[in-house]
């Protein structure tokens, strides 16, 4: 037995040995930061176990540091101390009750508890009001000299108190903070990026980290990094009797502090906020890796002292690692029921955050591509909350050269058709309507719950039903009748009898249901509800987008012998919105007083002639008069409404459309019950804030017959206006629109 743990030791030292060098020295790390935890925590155990095995050169002995040969060093006026860290309560309640031994018996100890960012640290010093020094932790006793970096950081202040009314502040000051991107500011420099062609950033730690590390601080000035403050090193102002007064005196003197640092009375409330962090931790702005818990009494935390580089007062409670790595070993391709490809990595078993995972999103091909992953490599993989686990990015450094490029296919794996990559998309789409797979994945959404609900009729069903020929297309699926289903294999009486009964009250599913189930782009629940209030029936909506499809068509005609002049960028950023006219003319030009006026302006560097223009103006007329229905329902955006005209103006939709109709599927939107009629015929449009919310007062006005329309044009009968009203306002004065307050609605209501 001791032999072994004698073996296990040195395997594991090896092991941390080379972790360091590929880290610290190459740059090139080969596993997650949790990873290298897990084994350096493993070590120090048996080593804590077993003291004799402990070598001088082991990996536990060294200080980490970030120490590197570009920057000056600066010694910081006390150690810049780390935390020691606890995986579970047990480990919580065993550090509480190692602290209350030392101190004096009935002592009673009270946190704070905040989250714990997965940033760099950082220590700022403050002359008289002034940043003068930023170092990097370092080895704990000397960092690298960041200042001029440090301060391109816009939440770090260059002078406290930054609200000179805050009283003065110390003359010296040293405060320590981390330095972080946040979530959204990350994925913003990968797109940007990815917008240059360059490889995706994998990792925000370690992307903040270089971006604080630039030699050029215009470098760092580029990246938008973070600055949060929590704790002061030094002072030569009075002393802070607590935690909680030091993030108070921190944040008057105009540091950016974590909001939301909870105050605990005692360990029990401090292990039920942990709970609600761990909850939270997907929705906050920054990563984090676990909560910091820490005596709030600072008398008795300076009391408690300090082990190695811990201090016994505080300690970091860490959440289940979320990320590591594993092999890819091959990839899967799905086709959505919208055509969309989804490559799925199949990655060698590993545990991560509490379950196996053994597939994982790639997203798309072009962030295959980005990231440069191939078959074969050690990736890492993220798991966190309930996200579907994804392929962060590979190893690159743990390359043997045998690992293979991923080649995206040029063909539909299941129809075979030519893939198509729209413009502008990440995606590539199989854009067979009548795709075998797609097909099937629109027969599995249609007939899900929260869709047509159609009990019975599972994945397994459907498959079946396609294999035996019996429904092609979510029409066929009203026309099935018992003999061709008893005839398949485990079709009993019983259960064609339940499935057709349930089939037939699919019929008498809303209309906005039935329009939710057809899985059009972006239309869900609340936008087929949209549609379902402006449109009667599924006649209007086809009526509607083919007349829609025909104005596009003629506006195409009348616009299509104009160019731009080669070198004339805004010439030919017009072009270009008269080619998409119903995302990028019509939402704008809608209400436009003087269309014809509007257009010569616009088009001006176009140097078109005026009967050109009078043929644009009106073309584009036509356009805006047929899809006035679409285009004023507030809560469609552009894209959506042609995203919708697509639909229903496409040949194969229709067709089946026409079946389900046919097949006795209700298309008609129920007839409201209307509270009143006062409001008939009178279009409203609401701007401002309101004694309830807007949802409710549109309900309201449509009860007594009225309709609510998002902007202001010379067809509203009235804008109603609320507290701090927006420019609509203005729009209806200039319109001659009249406007009317609350209690006038009400007055009009009843008459
Ligand atoms: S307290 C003595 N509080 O976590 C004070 N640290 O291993 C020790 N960190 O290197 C640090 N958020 O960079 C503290 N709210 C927080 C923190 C935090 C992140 C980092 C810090 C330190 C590491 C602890």
């Amino acid at each position: 037995m001791p032999r072994d743990i004698a073996a296990r030791i040195a395997e594991l030292s090896q092991q941390l040995h080379r972790h360091i060098y590929q880290y610290h020295v190459r740059g090139e790390p080969l596993i997650t930061d949790a990873e290298y935890d897990c084994l350096l925590q493993e070590l120090q155990t048996l080593e804590a176990e077993h003291p004799q095995y402990r070598r001088a050169d082991s990996p536990t002995q060294r200080v980490g540091s970030d120490l590197s040969d570009d920057f000056a060093k600066l010694r910081h006026p006390a150690p810049i101390l780390s935390l020691a860290n606890a995986f579970d309560e047990a480990d919580l309640l065993a550090w509480e009750e190692r602290n209350l031994r030392l101190l004096p018996a009935d002592t009673k100890l009270s946190y704070i508890l905040q989250p714990k960012l997965d940033g760099l640290s950082i220590v700022i010093t403050y002359e008289h009001g002034s940043l003068t020094r930023a170092a990097t932790r370092g080895n704990g006793e000397t960092g690298d000299d960041v200042t001029a970096n440090a301060k391109t950081i816009r939440s770090l202040p260059l002078r406290i108190p930054v609200d000179p009314s805050s009283g003065d502040p110390p003359n010296r000051l040293v405060v320590r903070g981390e330095i972080l991107f946040h979530k959204a500011d990350f994925l913003a420099l990968n797109e940007e990026q990815a917008a240059q062609g360059l490889p995706a950033y994998i990792n925000a730690r370690n992307t903040a980290s270089g971006s604080l590390k630039q030699k050029d601080s215009r470098e760092t000035a580029k990246r938008k990094l973070t600055a949060y403050i929590y704790a002061i090193v030094d002072s030569d102002g009075p002393a802070l009797p607590s935690e909680w007064e030091t993030l108070e005196t921190l944040r008057r003197l105009g540091f950016n502090v974590i909001s939301d640092a909870t105050r605990c009375n005692n360990l029990r409330e401090a292990r039920q906020a942990i709970a609600g962090w761990e909850a939270r931790r997907d929705r906050l702005p920054f990563e984090i890796d676990g909560l910091a818990l820490k005596v709030d009494d600072l008398a008795l935390a300076r009391e408690l002292g300090v082990v190695g580089k811990d201090p016994r007062g505080a300690i970091a409670y860490k959440f289940p690692a979320e990320e590591a790595t594993t092999t890819l070993l091959g990839l899967t391709i799905g086709v959505g029921r919208t055509g969309k490809l989804t490559p799925t990595a199949q990655l060698e078993p590993i545990f991560i955050g509490g379950v196996t995972v053994s597939s994982a999103s790639l997203h798309n091909y072009d962030q295959v591509n980005a990231l440069d992953i191939r078959l074969g490599d050690r990736v890492i993989v993220k798991r966190s909350g309930d996200v579907i686990p994804y392929v962060i990015g590979p190893v690159s450094a743990a390359r043997d050269g045998s690992e293979t490029p991923i080649v995206p296919p040029k063909q539909c794996p299941f129809c075979a058709c030519p893939l198509v990559q729209p413009k502008g998309a990440v995606d590539w789409f199989c854009g067979n309507a009548r795709c075998p797979e797609r097909v099937a994945r629109a027969l599995e959404f249609f007939v899900s719950r929260g869709a047509m609900d159609i009990e019975g009729m599972g994945p397994q069903t459907i498959n079946a039903l396609i294999e035996a020929n019996l429904i092609d297309d979510i029409a066929d699926i009203f026309t099935l009748t018992a003999e061709p289903l008893l005839a398949l294999d485990g079709f009993a009486q019983k259960k064609v009898e339940n499935l057709l009964r349930s089939i037939d009250m699919a019929k008498r599913r809303s209309f906005a249901q039935v329009l939710t189930s057809l899985g059009i782009d972006g239309v869900g629940s609340t936008v087929a509800a949209l549609l379902t209030d402006n449109f009667a029936s599924l006649q209007e909506l086809l009526d509607t987008a083919s007349a829609v499809r025909a104005a596009e068509a003629d506006f195409a005609q009348v616009v299509k012998p104009i160019a731009a002049d080669n070198d004339d960028a805004e010439a030919a950023r017009q072009v270009t919105r008269l080619q998409k006219p119903t995302t990028e003319l019509v939402p704008q030009l809608i209400d436009a007083a003087d269309l014809q006026q509007r257009l010569t302006r616009r088009l001006k560097p176009l140097r078109l002639s005026s009967e050109s223009i009078a043929g644009i103006s009106e073309a584009l007329g036509c356009l805006i008069a047929v899809s006035r229905p679409l285009h004023t329902i507030e809560g469609l955006g552009p894209v959506l409404v042609a995203n919708i005209v697509d639909f229903f103006s496409d040949a194969h939709n229709r067709s089946v459309l026409a079946k389900l109709l046919a097949a006795g599927v209700n298309m008609q939107a129920e007839a409201k019950a209307l509270a009143g009629d006062g409001l008939t015929g009178k279009t409203f449009v609401l701007t401002g804030t309101m004694s309830q919310p807007r949802g409710a007062l549109k309900s309201l006005i449509e009860a007594h017959g009225g309709k609510v329309t998002g902007s202001v044009s010379k067809r509203s009968d009235f804008v109603v206006a609320g507290d701090s009203p927006g420019r609509k306002v203005e729009k209806a004065a200039r319109l001659g629109v009249p406007i009317i307050d609350e209690d006038a609605l009400r007055r009009l209501m009843n008459g």
